[in-house]
């Protein structure tokens, strides 16, 4: 079912995770970011967190808590103001290997079209494919992109290019995946077909995947674990380990009552008063 850590300290006492070696590990993490002329903004306080080498984890607050900001920290974007964060045992300075990132806002390059903004991934990954053309292809037809290989982003809807930038990622084949609220501009329907996607995905070949959203259904569904974020400075409130067998069923779920339950344990962490 699933484990809840009392509020008390929760930024010391991480939840085991899933995996014996873990990927990200974060302890003590306290970043403020500089203001001119003002004290600096304290967004994210005593941060402790650990991800298995196959673990799937989903991060869910408030807006403007600091779960972006976590994220950048973790792809070495930024450098805390207190405490570490490792990957793989080795304190991240500047961009660790391996790390993938998906940003809450598209980042694909203008000029490259929905084929090349893909093959960008393959390239950055290092691993020389037989036939490039055959994964972008595939990656296309998965993401629904069909038609629109030769097409510039600014000719694409929002949620077409959070899928793009969603088959980047999946080209670049990272160890560790961040992901910044990536469904968060889809409708319904493609949100759960991408959704069965990326668990199909994990499910044939694990990783460590941190996962924005501020949708806890999705989160719930997604993840082996769910960290619950305080409003700014985001702290850690609750976690809860997610032990509904897999493959999970995006409908069948959700009438599951473990599933209910768990959810309404987030929405009550959600609004207790953290300060
Ligand atoms: N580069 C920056 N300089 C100064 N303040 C920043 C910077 N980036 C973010 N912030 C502030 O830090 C806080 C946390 O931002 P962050 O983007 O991490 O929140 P979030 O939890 O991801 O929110 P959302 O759910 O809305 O995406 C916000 O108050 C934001 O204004
Ligand atoms: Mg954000």
């Amino acid at each position: 079912m699933s484990v809840q850590i009392p509020a008390a300290s929760p930024g010391e006492m991480a939840v085991p995770s899933a995996a014996a070696a873990d990927s990200i590990a974060l302890h003590g993490v306290d970043i403020a970011y500089e203001r001119e002329g003002q004290e600096p903004l304290l967004v994210v306080e005593n941060c402790s967190l650990s991800v298995g080498r196959e673990e799937f984890v989903a991060i869910v607050g408030p807006s403007g808590c600091g779960k972006s900001t976590v994220l950048r920290a973790i792809s070495g974007l930024l450098r805390p103001t207190r405490g570490k964060v490792l990957i793989h045992g080795n304190e991240v300075v500047g961009h660790p290997a391996g790390v993938g990132f998906m940003f809450q806002r598209d980042t694909l390059l203008p000029w490259c079209s929905v084929e090349e903004n893909i093959a960008i991934g393959l390239e950055l990954s290092g691993n020389p494919q037989k036939d490039p053309q055959a994964t972008i292809r595939d990656l296309v037809q998965l993401l629904g992109l069909n038609g629109f290989e030769k097409s510039y982003p600014s000719a694409l809807s929002g949620g077409m290019r959070q899928r793009v930038s969603l088959g980047r990622l999946l080209a670049y084949h990272p160890d560790v995946m961040l992901m910044d609220e990536p469904f968060g501009a889809l409708d319904s329907l493609t949100k759960a077909v991408l959704g069965r996607e990326l668990l199909r995905i994990w499910e044939a070949e694990r990783r460590s995947i941190v996962f924005v959203t501020h949708d806890i259904e999705e989160a719930v569904y997604l993840a082996d674990r769910v960290v619950v974020f305080s409003p700014r400075p985001g702290r850690i409130v609750a976690q809860h380990r997610i032990d509904i067998p897999r493959p999970r069923e995006a409908r069948a779920i959700r009438s599951d009552p473990r599933f209910t339950h768990i959810c309404e344990q987030i929405w009550d962490d959600l609004k207790l008063p953290t300060h």
